[in-house]
């Protein structure tokens, strides 16, 4: 097929953008991700004052055991609502906006390549600038280009999304492969269409092919001369561009780069604000908000995990006050109710396999944790653990005799071993055999922590 070398049009920005990236000044990468003004925050309460300036207006009271309400705060909250807003993503979005109106005006083909952690908001970026691009053709009377977006997710197979690309065309000829027939319509002056099409290709990642033909393929459709395609790829990688389209580059037909960062706290702080500004009552106490924004921004910066993190926390709320028979309740989400909603979401997986041991095989875990704090060792034998369990199950049951034989002991230790919990060594003498622990001991603590039985055998301890 034919193709010719073109180079990428770039708006002013893009440039400038480019030109400036520190990681990589030469290479295509638009790093674009500092865009809040970062600020660090020393202390909760003097935070809110310095990154948000005075403190925000109080609204009205809100008032959980209102249904109504109650819908609208989860509604603002779920991850498929869209908002009006997409607060923090401006240059990016400028940026991907000026590209795509630069290949309008210039009725020119081009490709772009959006990456970035999950949850950062690319998805919801692109639809914003795809309905932006729509409404500026309109306005300056520009023909509305076409626009297609796929998500790479729902396809059966890799090479459908030619056929899905060549749906929007309206054209098959049954002896040519859909992907023949886009490179026909591609390269002859009266085959080409009359209006541009802007193809939005999100989780990109599913058409890497063992020969990466299918991605090859897709961005190659923009190099065509008589191409129409404005096409976005979007994908988690920052390097699947330079992996994967290793022959664009060596054409000069590289997309540029852009790079969704991940979110900062005071951006998800901004966000989650943004996100509620439409209700008229105070749904979060500040405090709790914060900690949820340095939570998550410290852990990954996922918008998802954070509106899930504020979701569950209202539901926390909802089932404290659903006893009670006031009919009007005013509450806001405290710091306390996310608290313990982060807590579950962040909780390690080890955590639930260690709740769902047998009561013995937690026991033993628990006196095996307080035997290493108390001695500061990190590793302790077979017998001294089994005096110490013995301890620990006495001060629960006062007078009662040892709970389980030395060697069903030795079993319960080789259980908790064969589950990766703990190493046990080898000595000719059982007790004398090493135990040290192979997961952390704050993730026993953190999963002992609202357990009433080790309270109990805790507080009986003491
Ligand atoms: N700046 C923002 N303002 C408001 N909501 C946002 C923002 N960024 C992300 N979100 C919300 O977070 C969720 C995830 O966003 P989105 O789907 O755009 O992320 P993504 O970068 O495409 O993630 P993935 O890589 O997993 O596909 C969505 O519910 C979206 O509404
Ligand atoms: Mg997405």
């Amino acid at each position: 097929m034919p193709s010719k070398k073109r180079s990428s049009p770039r708006s002013k920005e893009t440039e400038a953008l480019v030109c400036s990236s520190s990681v990589a000044p030469q290479s295509d990468n638009v790093a674009i991700g500092k865009i809040a003004k970062c600020k660090i925050i020393s202390s909760p309460t003097s935070s809110r004052k310095r990154l948000y300036g005075d403190e925000p207006m109080q609204k009205a009271k809100w008032n959980p055991k209102d249904p109504a309400q109650m819908k609208a705060v989860k509604e603002a909250l779920h991850v498929a609502t869209v908002p009006s807003n997409v607060a923090c993503r401006d240059r990016e979005q400028d940026v991907i906006f000026d590209f795509c109106k630069e290949c309008l005006e210039k009725e020119r083909a081009g490709s772009l390549y959006v990456c970035g952690c999950p949850g950062t908001g690319k998805t919801i970026s692109l639809q914003k600038v795809k309905s932006k691009l729509l409404t500026w053709s309109k306005e300056v009377g520009h023909d509305i280009p076409d626009a297609v977006s796929i998500n790479c997710t729902s396809l059966t197979d890799t090479s459908k999304i030619f056929s899905k690309i060549l749906e929007k065309f309206e054209r098959t000829c049954n002896s040519l492969s859909p992907l023949q027939q886009l490179q026909h319509i591609f390269s002859q002056r009266q085959s080409s269409p009359p209006k541009m099409t802007l193809i939005i290709v999100d989780e990109m990642d599913y058409l890497i092919t063992r020969d990466q033909s299918v991605l090859h393929d897709l961005f190659m459709l923009t190099t065509l001369p008589f191409s129409r395609c404005i096409l976005i790829g979007i994908a988690n990688a920052i390097d699947l561009a330079d992996r994967f389209l290793p022959k664009l580059a060596s054409l000069n037909c590289k997309p540029p780069v852009i790079t969704f960062h991940a979110y900062n706290k005071d951006q998800i702080y901004e966000i989650i604000q943004e996100r509620l500004k439409g209700l008229v009552y105070d749904v979060f106490d500040s405090l709790s908000l914060e900690f949820c924004a340095r939570k998550v921004a410290a852990a990954s910066g996922d918008m998802r995990k954070v509106l899930s993190v504020c979701r569950r926390a209202v539901e926390l709320l909802e089932a404290e006050i659903r006893d009670s028979c006031e009919l009007q309740e005013f509450h806001t989400v405290t710091f306390d109710h996310m608290d313990k909603a982060l807590s579950k979401a962040f909780k390690p997986k080890i955590v639930d396999t260690i709740l769902y041991l047998p009561l013995h095989q937690q026991i033993i875990l628990y006196a095996l944790v307080n035997l290493f704090n108390r001695s500061k060792k990190n590793y302790t034998t077979i017998g001294e653990l089994n005096k110490t369990y013995n301890e620990t199950w006495k001060s629960i049951h006062r007078n009662a005799r040892t709970a389980i034989g030395a060697a069903e002991f030795i079993n319960m230790c080789q259980g908790l071993s064969d589950q990766g919990l703990l190493k046990l060594g080898q000595s000719k003498e059982e007790k004398l055999r090493r135990i040290t622990l192979t997961v952390d001991g704050s993730d026993i603590a953190h999963a002992f922590k609202g357990n009433r039985f080790i309270q109990d055998c805790k507080h009986l301890a003491e």
